[in-house]
């Protein structure tokens, strides 16, 4: 969009210059620190084809401009251009782009006719989602929404872990202790069931080889496809997607695909048979591994694992067995794999090996890693000191996503009826999850993914400051705008040119700049550059509509109707902006708080 403003700067400067309008377009840069500008154009390499001083030149292109008409003031600094639009210009090339579809101002088409496989969630079954597992499901979610809007076709895989060792222990307790399925589905939680089964499993193994031994022997016959454990991993699969699906149904999140770790089992002989038929494999203490190293990767300390001494397969083999499957079915033009940094390891060690393989697909794959969650944890238990913690809160427990997410409609609700007792209860209900759910997302999304992300519940739910809340309230103001004028029926036409306020103008060039920023959010798998340019708008919006309380000419609904008409249809730009990027991250947009 940011385009529709330089476009005719360009083609207006590079006329005069004899040269491709996109020679020019490319150049524009954001002004220096401290500049009071709009944009800038570094005029260094224009200068240095035309052997001519950057000053020089850039104080010709701003007379070009000057005498040009198109309602922009150009000022030469030093070899910088820096250009002002004004605020009537910025709106007449923006407002009727937008006017049909405000949600356009978060769409390219960067990525036509390109697919994109993006795994994520993908947690462990017969385990609950922990709050940290908010992570990849919302970086993952968001990332799918944006490359949607940036044109990509999305395919979103939740990669289960329903297989490995830890079914043998949890079949090896479940025979030991003689469970049945009745006592399995009449506890009040079968997930929890399952965890504390594996808990006491694997507590009493610690002592007892044999128990170890069983454990291992159980995996091996599931892996061998007997009868009875298939039954049994079967059962605990289905208990856990059922409580999964609760979760993501709270989150709005789906998926196209739930082929998981098990899926694979039986698809991993090829790959294995090709990496031995291809040299690259070899025995360390009877387990088959890939040596990266003596394969010229020096970067490998230690060899990757691919097959146990008893034959049972491993995660990075699997792996390799599902990109193979992926890229037969959607020849993806990138995969992504939204899992924490903690995995990096195990990423590079199986693209490396994929490289070695050369797969096709080998350059198209990509780790988007992401640092820990952090929890304030005010009421320590025992062993745990106040501060942050990982995700385990009071007494040492680990916090569950559900629960989180369920404290924070709780509390969003009592603030919702502080603000705005008129709601009704089934509307304040909505609102208070969409409120809830939106602030946790939202503080999980709005610094970059790498960093580790601290949350506070009273932190992450104020109305102001960098929350999902604010953002969701610049929405329902706006929304809260537009009913008012349908109910004042004002009629009259609106005229981009008669928006001449500078706070107009910041929240057009806020709304001009999301485009660009949606494509570098999909460039760097950084949902968090769309949540910053969407707080940049939502600041723009609030500083605009607060004018209107000391000034009445301010408001949008002032005593001229064609005025009020007018800076309505940026009311209307702004709030389905702010609605499409809430949609985008994963927030719901509530049209009243
Ligand atoms: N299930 C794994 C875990 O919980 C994450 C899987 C990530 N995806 C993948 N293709 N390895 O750690």
């Amino acid at each position: 969009m940011l385009d529709l403003l330089t476009a005719p700067v360009a083609a207006c400067l590079a006329a005069h210059l004899g040269c491709p309008p996109d020679q020019v377009a490319r150049l524009f840069a954001p002004p220096k620190g401290g500049v009071a500008a709009d944009l800038a154009l570094p005029c260094f390499q224009l200068a240095k084809e035309r052997k001519v001083a950057p000053p020089a030149l850039a104080a010709e292109l701003a007379g070009v401009l000057a005498a040009s008409g198109l309602g922009v003031a150009a000022a030469a600094t030093g070899p910088f251009l820096n250009l002002t639009f004004q605020p009537a210009a910025v709106a007449a090339l923006l407002l009727p782009a937008l006017a049909a579809d405000p949600a356009r101002a978060l769409r390219s088409g960067a990525g036509a006719g390109r697919t994109l496989c993006i795994d994520f969630s993908s947690p462990n079954i017969a385990k609950h989602l922990a709050f940290h597992h908010i992570r990849s499901t919302m970086i993952g979610n968001s990332l799918s929404r944006l490359y949607a809007a940036a044109g990509w076709k999305v395919v979103r895989i939740n990669f289960l872990g329903d297989w490995g060792t830890a079914f043998g222990r949890l079949i090896s307790g479940w025979t030991r202790e003689g469970l049945t399925l009745a006592q399995l589905e009449a506890a009040e939680d079968r997930v929890t069931f399952l965890n504390e089964l594996y808990v006491r499993s694997s507590q009493a193994a610690k002592g007892d080889p044999a128990l170890e031994d069983d454990a291992r022997r159980w995996s091996k016959k599931l892996e061998d496809g007997d009868a009875q454990a298939r039954e049994l991993w079967q059962i605990f699969k289905d208990a856990s997607l059922k409580e999964f699906e609760r979760v993501y149904g709270l989150l709005g999140v789906g998926f196209d695909s739930w082929k998981g770790e098990a899926y694979y089992e039986d698809k991993m002989a090829p790959v294995l048979a090709e990496l031995e038929a291809k040299g690259l494999t070899s025995i360390d203490q009877g387990a088959t591994v890939v040596d990266l190293a003596a394969h010229g990767l020096k970067d490998f300390k230690k060899p990757m694992l691919l097959r146990r001494a008893d034959g049972g397969t491993l995660y990075a083999t699997r792996d390799l067995a599902a990109a193979d499957d992926r890229w037969n079915e959607h020849h993806f033009d990138r995969a992504l794999y939204v899992v924490d940094l903690g995995q990096s390891l195990h990423f590079k060690e199986w693209f490396a090996s994929a490289r070695l393989l050369a797969r096709p697909y080998a350059e198209r794959l990509r780790h988007v890693g992401f640092g820990v969650l952090l929890v304030w944890n005010d009421e320590p238990g025992e062993g745990l000191e106040p501060g942050w913690a990982k995700g385990r809160t009071r007494k040492g427990k680990v916090m569950l996503l559900r629960e989180v997410l369920e404290e924070a409609v709780e509390r969003a609700r009592a603030i919702i009826a502080e603000k705005n007792p008129g709601l009704d209860g089934a509307e304040r209900e909505r609102i208070a999850a969409q409120v809830g759910i939106g602030a946790v997302v939202f503080n999980d999304l709005k610094n970059g993914r790498t960093n580790d992300v601290k949350f506070r519940f009273e932190e992450a739910l104020r109305f102001d400051g960098e929350t999902g809340p604010y953002l969701q309230y610049a929405h329902a103001r706006l929304c809260s705008i537009e009913r008012k004028a349908a109910e004042a029926a004002a009629g009259a036409a609106g005229d981009p040119a008669r928006l001449a306020r500078e706070d107009e103008k910041q929240v057009l060039l806020a709304l001009a700049r999301l485009q660009s920023q949606l494509e570098r959010a999909v460039e760097a798998d950084e949902p968090s550059v769309v949540a910053q340019a969407l707080l940049a708008l939502a600041s723009a919006v609030s500083a605009w509509l607060t004018a209107g309380n000391a000034d009445q000419e301010a408001r949008v609904l002032c005593a001229d109707a064609g005025l009020s008409a007018s800076r309505l249809l940026l009311v209307r730009a702004a709030r389905g902006a702010l609605g499409e990027g809430l949609r985008l991250l994963g927030l719901g947009a509530p049209e009243r708080m």
